[in-house]
């Protein structure tokens, strides 16, 4: 896909189960910042990198590997926090390869710093880079990080 006018990115941002319960679920893990205080910080990064962004949450494993290949035409890359569906889910690997788009995987906790079955993500080896453990700002680092590599690729 070529780059929108004046060197443009539209990145699609992806917030998994259970992420619209930001601000209130496990504030000692997750912190209190919502998610729509997220996306607007969000927002506001990415125009001041010249990009635009779609954004989607979901509960639903179906619905995000719809919402991917749906939205796949339209972005140059994907920033994906896939919260639990991290730890478990070859659908959502498969439909993230098969789009053929780079992504940055974040979380806003440090999950090799929890239990066990958070060490292990089935997304980190074909992700572009993988940011943990800076609550929002994973995000942010994240999305930089992502447009720095589709502007050098
Ligand atoms: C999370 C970490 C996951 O293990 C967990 O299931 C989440 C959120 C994070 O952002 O720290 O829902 O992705």
């Amino acid at each position: 896909m070529s780059t929108n006018e004046g060197g443009r990115f539209q990145i699609g941002v992806i917030h998994g189960p259970n992420l619209r319960l930001l601000g209130t679920r496990e504030p000692e893990i997750y912190g209190h910042t919502t998610l729509a205080m997220l996306n607007d910080q969000l927002e506001a990064e990415a125009a001041r990198m010249g990009s635009t962004l779609l954004s989607f949450q979901s509960n639903h494993e179906g619905e995000i590997m719809d919402w991917i290949e749906a939205q796949a035409g339209h972005v140059h890359g994907f920033l994906i926090n896939p919260a639990a569906l991290t730890h478990t889910s070859v659908g959502l690997r498969d439909a993230l390869l098969g789009v053929d788009r780079p992504f940055v995987e974040v979380h806003l906790s440090n999950v090799q710093a929890r239990e066990p079955f958070r060490h292990r993500s089935l997304l980190s080896d074909v992700a572009v880079g993988v940011v943990y453990g800076f609550g929002p700002d994973s995000y942010l680092f994240g999305l930089r990080g992502l447009l720095n590599h589709l502007a050098g690729s």
